[in-house]
């Protein structure tokens, strides 16, 4: 049994982790802020003895400093996340993604230097590929960014300084380190409120209100259910290999966002029409779209056993599915409350879990 801490673990992927984690046995302490997650979201492990639910910012030093003591594996997954917190928030956006991560990796150093062993799993993502025209990203390919007066870059460019200062941590200070690019993960309990593509469009669907596609919606991506995203994590820092290591994280199965809208309004039965629109009724006028987005997952499958093992259709089932039990509970998917200082959280969720505000 291990002590693990999880950064952001009150969000979409962090708390599928946080129950998995549970359910091997282990401890685990979360950290939130509870700026787009929610304590809601451990709601079905909100009494078990091995969890402890922290409301505070990963990127407060002292906190942090408290918190690694006697951890033996993070996850940091704490970050500014959804195109539409990018582009209305940069500041938020580039502070949020890289000063957690600075405090975790040196906390993490500073155990290990005590003697007290702390492995380090970072949560990256495609975005770092940027713009590079290639069809599909190899983990050495290069990082193609806009300029930095087009804010959609930044959460691409923080979450590769991330990169770099776990790569960094681990050859210099021989912390031991795994990045992990998620592409698309998608699920139960990920929220439509920062403008992600499948419960936005699932959501609409149910209400029965068009299904928007922006562009011509020939731009294409894989999505990943969020139980394959986890397996692979687990597994991931289970495996000496993997040590130093940076991993795509994906499925690489394409669609087109028209031909993934068509699905959606088939699976979930609805007469909602599709509508094309284009960038600027809600992005920037200068706001660039990536093409395609398709990893190659080689040196995963090289490294560890598990596989993708949802199909698109059954991802878009649970969503549903998720979707329509919310709405019945009477908890139906609000945005959250964006905290800037990474304080706040809503009373109401708080105290939904032994939360402990340390
Ligand atoms: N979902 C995806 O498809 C995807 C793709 C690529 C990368 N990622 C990465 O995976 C991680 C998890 O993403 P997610 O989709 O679960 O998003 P999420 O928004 O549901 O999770 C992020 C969590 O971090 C918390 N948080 C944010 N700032 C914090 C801070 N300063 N201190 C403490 N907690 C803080 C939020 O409240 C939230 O619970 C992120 O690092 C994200 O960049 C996700």
């Amino acid at each position: 049994m291990r002590h693990i801490l999880v950064t952001g673990g009150a969000g979409f992927i962090g708390s599928h982790l946080t129950q998995q984690l549970l359910q091997a046995g282990h401890r685990v302490t979360v950290v939130d802020n509870a700026s787009t997650g929610s304590p809601r979201n451990l709601a079905d492990v909100a009494d078990h003895p091995q969890l402890e639910l922290v409301v505070g910012d990963a990127g407060d030093p002292d906190l942090i400093d408290r918190l690694i003591v006697g951890i033996d594996h993070v996850y940091h997954l704490a970050a500014a996340v959804g195109v539409r917190t990018v582009i209305h928030d940069p500041l938020h956006t580039v502070v949020t993604n890289i000063m957690p991560t600075h405090a975790i990796l040196q906390a993490a150093s500073r155990e290990n230097r005590r003697g007290h062993d702390v492995k380090v799993y970072l949560a990256s993502t495609s975005e770092v590929y940027g713009k590079n025209a290639s069809h599909e990203w190899g983990e050495d390919d290069d990082m193609v960014f806009g300029p930095t007066s087009r804010r959609r870059w930044s959460y691409g460019v923080t979450k590769a300084i991330d990169e770099f200062l776990a790569l960094g941590y681990f050859q210099q200070r021989g912390l031991p380190v795994v990045v992990g690019r998620f592409f698309n993960v998608v699920g139960p309990r990920q929220t439509s409120a920062h403008g992600m593509v499948i419960p936005s469009m699932v959501e609409a669907a149910l209400r029965g209100g068009p299904i928007v596609v922006h562009g011509n919606g020939q731009q294409t991506r894989c999505f990943l259910h969020v139980a394959d995203a986890v397996a692979a994590m687990l597994e991931l820092m289970d495996e000496p290999t993997a040590v130093g290591g940076v991993f795509n994280i994906g499925n690489n199965q394409s669609i087109t966002i028209r031909g993934l809208a068509e699905m959606v309004v088939d699976i979930v039965n609805s007469a909602s029409t599709i509508e094309m629109r284009e960038y600027v009724d809600e992005f920037p006028a200068d706001f660039e779209d990536v093409p395609h987005r398709v990893p190659r997952l080689d040196r995963l499958h090289r490294t560890i056993k598990a596989r993708p093992r949802h199909t698109l259709e059954t991802v878009i089932h649970d969503v549903a599915k998720a979707l329509q039990a919310e709405s019945m509970s009477g908890a139906a998917t609000k945005p959250r409350q964006h905290s800037r200082n990474g304080a706040a959280v809503p009373r109401s969720a708080a105290a939904s879990l032994k939360a402990n505000s340390r």
